[in-house]
């Protein structure tokens, strides 16, 4: 059979990181989509064990229980299948679609905390790299340019600032019909930042060889050509 000039192409990985609700998951689905890649939400397998963790009574208020989690680590199972209508992949723990439970203020206050956890790391970066190893994947998070995928061909570091994202977040929210208001928005987007970037194992940060990108006065659109061109470029 012939093969289309799609499959023809040279497959490679592309690593997005930045901070959160910078909207480095838009651009990365929307480049995934385009170019017939996988796509892969990191973020989203951190809210998945964090969700896990709330529904099994693991955490105290903001205390973790640490052991009885490590214990269940190989109980939590977390995939992605592609929602037909809203042509975006829905995250699935343990056989349940969880998408809006995971995007929920309770679990974005908590998710932070769980990521610093050296296990859950671990255990994450060891199903994300397996399912990278075919190539022709676009992964979004903190540390997929700098530990999960290092010698990723393409890597972008988004950024904006916290205000900017803020009002991203409160809008997303506001479109679904949740409540939520732009102060306590703004200061979790603070809080998480600093967790991420001060965490002792893989903190977020921007790895050396990664394009930096800052789109706070950027269109969707512009953001969007902008990563294409990233992407053609690094094919060449
Ligand atoms: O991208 P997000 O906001 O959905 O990510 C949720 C949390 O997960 C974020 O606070 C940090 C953490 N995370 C991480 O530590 N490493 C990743 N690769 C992705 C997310």
């Amino acid at each position: 059979m012939k093969k289309t000039q799609k499959e023809e192409m040279k497959k490679i990985t592309i690593a997005i990181d930045g901070f959160s609700s910078s909207g480095k998951s838009t651009m990365a689905k929307d480049l995934a989509q385009e170019i017939g890649y996988i796509y892969i939400d990191s973020g989203a397998m951190y809210r998945a064990v964090t969700l896990y963790a709330m529904e099994h009574g693991l955490f105290n208020g903001d205390e973790i229980a640490v052991e009885a989690l490590k214990d269940r680590m190989r109980d939590i199972r977390i995939s992605f299948r592609l929602d037909r209508d809203a042509q975006r992949p829905d995250t699935y723990l343990n056989g349940v679609n969880v998408e809006d439970k995971i995007r929920s203020m309770d679990v974005s206050a908590k998710v932070s905390r769980i990521s610093t956890l050296g296990f859950v790391r671990e255990a994450m970066v060891g199903r994300q790299q397996e399912m990278g190893k075919a190539k022709g994947i676009v992964m979004d998070g903190r540390d997929i340019g700098t530990t999960v995928f290092p010698d990723a061909e393409l890597k972008i570091f988004v950024t904006a600032s916290p205000e900017t994202r803020a009002k991203r977040r409160y809008e997303e929210l506001k479109a679904k019909g949740r409540k939520a208001a732009y102060d306590d928005i703004l200061k979790n987007v603070i809080e998480r930042d600093h967790i991420d970037q001060s965490r002792e194992i893989s903190p977020l940060r921007k790895a050396d060889d990664a394009i930096l990108l800052d789109n706070s006065v950027m269109s969707i659109p512009q953001q969007k050509e902008w990563l294409m061109k990233q992407y053609l470029q690094a094919i060449q």
